[in-house]
């Protein structure tokens, strides 16, 4: 078996990039495709089930597929550094690409939101870590400026290495399913990844590699859903901290995304969220975080909703791994008993 190379050696022909431009990679990419058949028997009996699992990559989030593009081209431009406002896993990203190719890294997130595991990332990989009084769009407005007063380069999905590098998540499926899905739901934040994800789609179409593209079903957290209320949130509010943003960036190409592909914008709420979550991690054996069960509790919601037609052949992507967000996998499952180390004790825990 050939060994895998990272996204930007696998997809290099679908992507801006030269002989000189510098490969930072971690081998992001080749995530698995898994047949969820118990949660589909469960949201959707009439259409098949795949999860992409892009918890799998080396940070564990789908961010590595387009920071090893932004970081490669940011080594390319002789970029001093790098920075981006991040609800966690941008940061844990760029920390990991950046630090690997020698740049320094900044990271702005909003203090006190973000899960514990992705501030332990950033924090590992040596980055500076800037705690920001104020929410993820705050924190990306004053980040801009800040890139612009020192030079550095802005690693968020608005620069659009980023969006080239996430579209290979899109071609991937394909190759892995051998064609396009008939639809594909995934969470929206700052809604770069769903606008990489209809990009990669269309490229795949228009090189001959699949026949149709699949309608996007974009899924955000109710408490956080610009795009489906159509105006910013001032004040986002969600369990799923990754995706707790008023005001996306990439808002006009999300649209864009859903309206080309005949899909929709969907919104659902934090306990069905956390419902998906557990169902994820208990039915299937995926742990991923609660923003990205926000995919699967949408197609749910849809499915109970008629939407979703008789042979539909579906993809969920599950974008970061259960780890990064442990305190909310411990506070929604029971507690674990101490008991003495005896058999008796043991064996009477057994039975609850
Ligand atoms: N799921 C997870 C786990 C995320 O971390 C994000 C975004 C999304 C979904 C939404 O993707 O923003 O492209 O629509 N996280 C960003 C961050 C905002 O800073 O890590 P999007």
């Amino acid at each position: 078996m050939m060994r895998w190379r990272g996204v930007m050696e696998e997809f290099r022909k679908f992507l801006p990039i030269t002989e000189r431009t510098p490969v930072v990679t971690l081998c992001e990419g080749n995530t698995p495709l898994i047949r969820a058949g118990r949660l589909a028997a469960r949201v959707c009996p009439q259409a098949e089930l795949h999860l992409k699992v892009e918890g799998a990559n080396p940070t564990g989030s789908f961010k590595d597929r387009g920071m090893s593009l932004a970081v490669s081209k940011a080594l390319e431009h002789g970029a001093r550094a790098v920075l981006c406002a991040s609800t966690g896993n941008t940061s844990a990203s760029a920390s990991a690409y950046g630090g690997r190719a020698a740049l320094p890294v900044y990271v702005l997130i909003p203090a006190g939101n973000v899960a514990l595991g992705k501030l332990a990332q950033a924090m590992a990989h040596g980055a500076t870590v800037i705690q920001v009084e104020g929410n993820f769009d705050q924190a990306l407005a004053v980040g801009k400026v800040v890139c612009e007063d020192e030079g550095f380069e802005l690693v968020n999905s608005i620069n659009p290495f980023r969006l080239e590098g996430q579209k290979t998540a899109a071609m991937e499926i394909c190759d892995q399913l051998g064609g396009a899905p008939s639809h594909h739901c995934l969470p929206v934040g700052n809604a770069g990844n769903i606008s990489a994800y209809w990009k990669g789609y269309r490229e795949y179409l228009a090189a001959g590699q699949i026949e149709r593209c699949p309608a996007m079903i974009g899924v955000q957290a109710e408490g956080a859903a610009p795009i489906v209320r159509g105006h910013v949130v001032e004040h986002p509010a969600t369990v799923a901290t990754a995706i707790r943003i008023g005001n996306p960036a990439s808002w006009p190409s999300a649209l864009r995304a859903v309206e080309e592909s005949s899909g929709a914008m969907e919104m659902v709420t934090d306990e069905e969220i956390l419902e998906a979550y557990q169902w994820l991690a208990g039915e299937e054996g995926i742990f991923c975080e609660p923003a990205s069960a926000a995919s699967v509790a949408g197609l749910a919601k849809r499915s109970a909703a008629g939407l979703v037609p008789e042979g539909a052949r579906v993809v969920c992507t599950l974008t970061g791994h259960g780890l990064k967000d442990p305190d909310i996998a411990v506070s929604v499952s029971p507690r674990a008993r101490t008991v003495k180390a005896t058999r008796d004790a043991v064996r009477k825990a057994l039975r609850g």
